[in-house]
């Protein structure tokens, strides 16, 4: 293909032939996001790779998010555009040091946020999402031990918001703790009428601000149901392009990043990893595809199936 029509006219075509379903996340590219039959959080993204009946599942998000799609449809060819999309939270945390981690503490049960790798949701009891995690944590025996992984600030904020202790393991969003506070407070000095609303990936000292807190999806939805028309949003910022979509009367301004980012909003790069040009060849060739071996994939798929049965 010469140009970005004919790119996304392969798409389209080839998506129709081949019986493939284009799962994206709100965090990626936005011609991406046009020519996906869903794009959601991590939660609709996992129900929907559960659900679906085509033959090839092509996820344009980040390699765990793929990989939690083939836990679930182990019989669909799952191919992801970049192997090298990967997550800092997903990296932060190696089975091995978190075996030894788990090990320590033989008495908790494990929850693990879904930006993890199999061989971590294979060691986890349950898995949550940012929509679902309060709901988990407080639907657990009050005397109930438990070890959170691997995000840090998600798990400080459910614990301040459940008040359970729990044991935390050390990892962060490079993206979501990237947010400058002092930036922030200038956006609203400036924008004295906007609701400023915040992912949980974000650091506490920026949550304490936020008049609302959730996932991508619960942030896109506060944006449509809320009668304010200005908004400061406090996460990646693919997430702008549906906000402005669905309501263009209202004004969607990105949370700025500190000094040192590429950009004036916060970017993923792992996201941005998807190209229009990387979806068409991973189209065409069917590569490169997402493999989990069975004993990891099995006890992967009790944790997250746990988690969708909770969620419901
Ligand atoms: P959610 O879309 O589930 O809120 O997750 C955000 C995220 O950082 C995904 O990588
Ligand atoms: Fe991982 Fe953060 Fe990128 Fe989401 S935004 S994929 S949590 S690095």
């Amino acid at each position: 293909p010469r140009d970005k029509q004919e790119l996304m006219d392969g798409i389209r075509r080839m998506k129709q032939e081949k019986n493939a379903v284009i799962l994206a996340h709100y965090y990626v590219d936005e011609d991406i996001q046009d020519l996906a039959d869903f794009v959601g959080d991590s939660l609709g993204l996992s129900q929907q790779a559960a659900a679906t009946d085509a033959d090839i599942i092509v996820f344009c998000g980040v390699h765990f998010m793929g990989e939690t799609a083939k836990i679930l449809s182990p019989d669909k060819k799952v191919i992801i555009p970049d192997m090298n999309a990967g997550c800092s939270l997903a990296d932060s945390a190696p089975a091995d040091k978190f075996a030894a981690f788990k090990a320590q503490y033989p008495d908790h049960i494990v929850l693990s946020y879904i930006n993890c790798s199999a061989e971590i949701k294979a060691l986890s009891d349950i898995i949550v999402t940012s929509s679902n995690a309060l709901k988990i944590v407080q639907s657990l025996p009050a005397d109930q031990k438990i070890i959170f992984a691997p995000d840090a600030n998600l798990g400080r904020f459910v614990s301040k918001k459940t008040g359970r202790d729990m044991v935390l393991w050390d990892g962060a969003c490079i993206v979501h703790i990237d947010i400058s506070l002092e930036k922030l407070n200038d956006l609203r000095a400036k924008y004295p009428n906007a609701k400023f609303i915040a992912h949980p990936e974000c650091q506490e000292h920026i949550l304490i601000h936020a008049d609302f807190v959730g996932s991508t999806t619960a942030l896109l939805n506060y944006v449509v149901e809320q009668p304010e028309t200005e908004f400061i949003v406090g996460t990646e910022a693919g997430i702008l392009h549906k906000m402005r979509q669905a309501v263009p009367n209202k004004k969607i301004i990105p949370a700025p990043a500190n000094e040192n980012n590429t950009c004036a909003c916060s970017e993923c790069p792992y996201m941005k990893m998807n190209t229009l040009e990387k979806l068409y060849n991973t189209l065409y060739y069917e590569l490169p595809e997402i493999h989990v071996p069975e004993e990891v994939r099995v006890k992967a798929e009790a944790s997250v199936l746990r988690m969708l049965e909770m969620s419901k």
